[in-house]
């Protein structure tokens, strides 16, 4: 059985033209106009083929046709980040959507259900992962009301307009002894597989991530009368944490270390005015547990080091902190397997990005395929995949979820 690609590729096709921007990129956060249409549209596409279609209370859109207990859970996510590609999230849904009609069309028996999962918020407009942790019981409740986007709008009213309590989201979670397994197919992200030009990508672990709100706080003052030495420039802290930190992970961490600062808010936002408050978001990501603590343990020294230096205030929130999982060796199995059996090349790797299989394989065996990205592009309008790889990748799927569920 193989999956009927030309259909596959149409329903990528279709909804990457939902909030697609003249760039070429797809702006799709959660809980936008855009993911809503989305999220109908998906709906719809699980309806059509015969499955029942659900929403959770964490706005998961779930699909099976089959009830029992334990399930094959197969999916990803439907947001994007703002000018993201159509593939990152969108590919494992849709192709998991795929190997369900499939094996549905074909009635195949098999021991165990299969269900599939669109998560919500995996890229985190209001944080990240909130639709894995809601599913997974590992939510906590008392963060929902303080979750907001970049412009500060409150998840509480967002999902409010979808008809939606974040509130009761908890009460999505799945107890973990009705995932008999969870498989992911999503693009690498980056530049491994096509370098080794080998098609499928094995995941052993997903890296560990950890972010932090870094606030700097000094006075804002006159830009002209104000003497540079007689200044507490927040703005200044904050240049030299992300120059400092660059250098701090090449020194402390090792090649699989990484250090962003994505976002940096000044206040009063002024051109003559000394800026008193500069905010930034500092996310470090490492494949080693240990390591990525003793990388957070350093940065804050440095953060408090450079404080001081400059004569302001400082205050560090953590905003995310998620360890490095390893992936379930029975589910690399049955990916290996069924990738064998298709007569092609695999290569264990680690995932360098964040995925909501991290999120579900700390309850319950998890596995994700990657199939290989041009150029390694993500997270821009350029990631892209040859059609031969999206077919390859979505049949290893469709052979591992009935590995799994035989
Ligand atoms: O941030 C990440 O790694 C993922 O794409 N959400
Ligand atoms: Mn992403
Ligand atoms: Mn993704």
């Amino acid at each position: 059985m193989r999956v009927d690609f030309g259909r596959l590729k149409r329903d990528l096709l279709e909804l990457g033209q939902i909030g697609r921007s003249a760039s070429g990129g797809l702006t799709r956060p959660s809980w936008s106009d855009a993911d809503a249409e989305a999220r109908r549209w998906l709906l719809a596409k699980v309806d059509a083929a015969g499955m029942r279609a659900q929403v959770d209370a964490a706005g998961n859109i779930l699909g099976r046709w089959q009830p029992g207990s334990p399930a094959v859970l197969v999916g990803s996510h439907i947001d994007t980040v703002p000018d993201g590609g159509a593939l990152d999230g969108a590919l494992g849904v849709l192709a998991g959507l795929e190997c369900l009609r499939r094996i549905k069309e074909e009635g195949v028996a098999l021991r165990r259900p299969l269900e599939l999962i669109a998560f919500t918020d995996e890229e985190g407009a209001f944080g990240g992962f909130f639709g894995s942790y809601a599913f997974t019981g590992t939510l906590s409740k008392a963060a929902i009301p303080a979750m907001r986007d970049v412009r500060g709008a409150r998840l509480v009213e967002a999902m409010g307009r979808h008809g939606l309590d974040p509130l009761a989201a908890p009460s999505a979670a799945r107890d973990p002894k009705e995932i008999h397994a969870y498989v992911e197919l999503h693009i690498e992200q980056g530049p491994v597989l096509e370098r080794r030009r080998i098609p499928i990508g094995v995941v052993e672990q997903v890296v560990g991530i950890a972010r932090f709100l870094v606030c700097y706080r000094g006075r804002a003052d006159h830009a002209g009368t104000t003497p540079m030495g007689d200044r507490k420039d927040a703005l200044l802290g904050a240049a030299d944490l992300i120059l400092q930190a660059r250098e701090l992970i090449q020194r402390d961490g090792t090649t699989a270390s990484r250090v962003t600062v994505g976002m940096i808010q000044v206040m009063p936002g002024v051109t003559n005015i000394v800026p008193a408050l500069a905010s930034l978001t500092y996310e470090l990501r490492e494949v080693d547990a240990a390591l990525l603590r003793r990388l957070a343990d350093l940065s804050r020294s440095l953060a408090e080091d450079i404080a001081s230096r400059w004569g302001l205030a400082l205050s560090v929130e953590t905003t995310l902190e998620i360890p490095p999982v390893p992936l379930a060796p029975r589910v690399q199995e049955a990916i290996i397997a069924a990738t064998d059996e298709l007569g092609l090349a695999h290569l264990r790797l680690p995932a360098m990005a964040g995925h909501d299989a991290q999120v579900v394989g700390r309850v319950a065996p998890a596995g994700m395929i990657f199939v290989p990205s041009k150029d390694g592009r993500s997270h821009s309008p350029l990631e892209a995949t040859a059609d031969d790889d999206l077919e390859r990748g979505a049949n290893v799927l469709l052979g591992t979820l009935l590995r799994l569920a035989a």
